[in-house]
């Protein structure tokens, strides 16, 4: 939540802060920020909404755009604090010498307010985040770095900050514990950002900052500390995403084009792990030998969101190819209702950003409790990839749509890996191995079938867009694929949008059934299927207009249903993946249809950082 960048070198500083600032608009979209060091004076601009918002204030400011040297901006998703102008980032000390940004919550900001207003401070703003102008100020003393690393004990709860003073231009002091800092390195000027997208145009060599790091940056150097200022040495990385997977292309939003990158991250996620020899699957990130593979007992997922979803997926694949005992947990709850981890337990951290923060919470108490931990994520470097200390990445590139898709479906495959690699430990035969192994190399062209169908979908999305509640049912594993497309519809559509097991509609919510109330259901040739009809008939006793997911060609659903999204043929393993990749379309379209803002749905960010 919230998003950073910095700059520090030659060129025009505002022009490549708002690009960055752009590049992380999913982050959060409440209000934008930036300050530049130019002429022993911080210039700053700040607006409410949306990037392009604070970008036009800028341009009027004469001689804005021109500025050189460094400086810092941000763009807000709200904690403490409403959106506006007074609330958004960057925040100042009294006399405007020094400014910050800050992603993460400070949660004793308001004794720390306290005790600095008793001094004479005055405030501007409700935010969390301004004590900590106020703080470097009070300990500034001629070294920004100093004063900084002087008061981060001081501050509970989580930061990554970039500081600059008028006093010392040329200079960006940052810092981290909790909420990701990267700094990219580039020839005569170097940058700062909360994640790498906004670094991708300007270089590919990295410096992640672990917890307690602190660091000096100038455009010639990268002095960095821990906050005993002792100096600490960092691994360089190089991200292998080119800029324009961060860019939206010929498509009219992400989301659209990261539906439509699927068949190509599902690949990746596959390359290279599909050993059909064995009928296995190769997961050198696991970092597990055969003998502790087949030593576990139990498997426990832990996610938030999307990713929950995926491992509710997970856990059928888990118990019924590897014939583990598997719970999927709300990462939220984990750690709160201190669940039971025995010495042979898995823990999978699954989380495309790496950053969320009760994922990540969950990590944490997984490994303090000795389990085996091992993570599925997306973003190379994350706070996750790196506590959990093995896993293995999705490689899909950088997701930046709010809503997730390419990442969801690149989790769920390797959970089938996984589950896979698991499955040949112990029950499951060489000779099963392979066939799965053979399904799982086709899902990239099962998805492919699928995307030749949008114009269908969009014209079945059209039909019932206006809407107001859907359900979505479905059984086995595509009952986690009806929690999902539920789950999509209403972010982006805020259409009212429930997941039910199809069993659970005669529990309770086949109450709200009519004819206004159309039923997604997933009536995939898969067994259950027969079950799944019933269910369709008595959403049909009740009026109800049903959309059914169905395998291509079958008649018996295509009769019964008032639309039908047609599926190509495949195993139950596997008909989440076609399935899932239908509901991301037709959530997507009615979207559109209602005039939502797709890439950047109201209230919403892309990685929860905050609790
Ligand atoms: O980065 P993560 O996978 O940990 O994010 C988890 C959820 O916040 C995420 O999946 C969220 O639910 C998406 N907006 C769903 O589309």
């Amino acid at each position: 939540m919230c998003g950073i960048i910095g700059y520090v070198g030659k060129k025009c500083t505002a022009p490549i802060l708002i690009d960055g600032l752009k590049r992380l608009e999913y982050r959060g979209y409440d209000s934008a920020g930036l300050a530049i060091v130019s002429d022993g004076r911080i210039a700053s601009e700040k607006a409410v909404g949306k990037v392009k918002r604070m970008e036009d204030a800028a341009l009027a400011q004469p001689g804005f755009m021109k500025l050189c040297g460094c400086g810092i901006a941000h763009t807000r998703w709200a904690t403490h604090g409403a959106p506006s102008e007074v609330n958004a980032h960057p925040h100042f000390n009294m006399d405007h010498t020094i400014a910050v940004v800050h992603n993460g919550i400070i949660e004793n900001y308001q004794d720390l307010r306290r005790r600095l207003e008793a001094k004479g401070c005055k405030f501007a703003s409700q935010t969390d985040s301004e004590v900590i102008a106020h703080m470097i100020s009070e300990a500034y003393q001629g070294d920004l770095l100093a004063a900084t690393a002087a008061i981060l004990d001081q501050l509970n709860g989580t930061y990554g900050i970039a500081v600059v003073s008028s006093a010392q231009p040329g200079l960006i002091v940052v810092a981290r514990k909790g909420s990701p800092i990267v700094i990219g390195l580039g020839e005569g000027e170097n940058l700062v950002a909360s994640d790498v997208s906004p670094l991708l145009p300007h270089t590919r060599q990295v410096i992640y900052l672990e917890d307690g790091d602190i660091a000096a940056i100038t455009a010639e150097k990268v002095d960095l500390r821990s906050v005993k200022n002792v100096p600490v040495e960092r691994e360089v990385a190089k991200i292998d995403w080119d800029a324009g997977a961060a860019e939206k292309g010929n498509f009219a939003h992400f989301m659209l084009k990261e539906i439509f990158e699927q068949p190509e991250s599902i690949a990746n996620a596959i390359r290279g792990r599909v050993d059909h020899e064995l009928g296995s699957a190769i997961l050198n990130g696991m970092n597990l030998s055969p003998r502790e593979l087949a030593q576990i007992t139990h498997i426990v997922i832990a996610g938030c969101g999307s990713s929950m979803h995926a491992g509710l997926v997970g856990e059928y694949y888990f118990e019924d190819i590897a014939g583990i005992s598997t719970s999927v947990e709300q990462a939220a709850e984990f750690r709160y209702r201190n669940p039971i981890i025995e010495p042979n337990t898995l823990v999978i951290p699954i989380s495309q950003s790496g950053e969320t923060a009760d994922t990540i919470a969950a990590v944490r108490e997984a490994v303090q409790k000795g389990a085996i931990v091992t993570a599925i994520c997306n973003v190379v470097g994350s706070t996750i990839a790196r506590e959990a200390g093995r896993g293995v990445y999705l490689h899909a590139g950088p997701e930046i749509s709010v809503a997730s898709t390419k990442a969801f479906s690149s989790q769920v495959v390797m959970l089938l890996l996984f589950a896979l690699r698991l499955g040949r430990n112990r029950r499951f035969s060489r000779s099963d191995g392979m066939l799965l192994a053979n399904e799982i190399e086709r899902i990239p062209e099962l998805v492919r079938e699928v995307l030749a169908q949008a114009p269908q979908i969009e014209k079945i999305a059209k039909r019932y867009a206006h809407n107001e509640n859907f359900f979505f049912i479905g059984r086995g594993c595509l009952y986690p694929a009806a929690l999902e497309g539920a789950l999509k519809l209403k972010e982006i559509s805020y259409i009212h949008a429930e997941g039910y097991h199809a069993a659970e509609l005669k529990h309770g919510p086949i109450s709200l059934l009519d004819e206004h109330h159309p039923v997604v259901a997933l009536a995939n040739d898969i067994p259950g299927k027969d079950k799944i009809i019933g269910n369709i008939q008595e959403c049909r006793a009740r009026r109800a207009p049903v959309i059914a997911v169905a395998t291509r060609g079958d008649k018996q659903v295509l009769e019964m249903a008032d639309a039908v999204i047609e599926v190509p043929p495949c195993s139950r393993f596997v008909a989440p993946l076609p399935t899932a990749v239908a509901l991301q379309l037709l959530a997507y379209y009615t979207a559109v249809e209602r005039g939502c803002e797709v890439d950047q749905p109201r209230n919403l960010a892309k990685s929860v950082t905050v609790e």
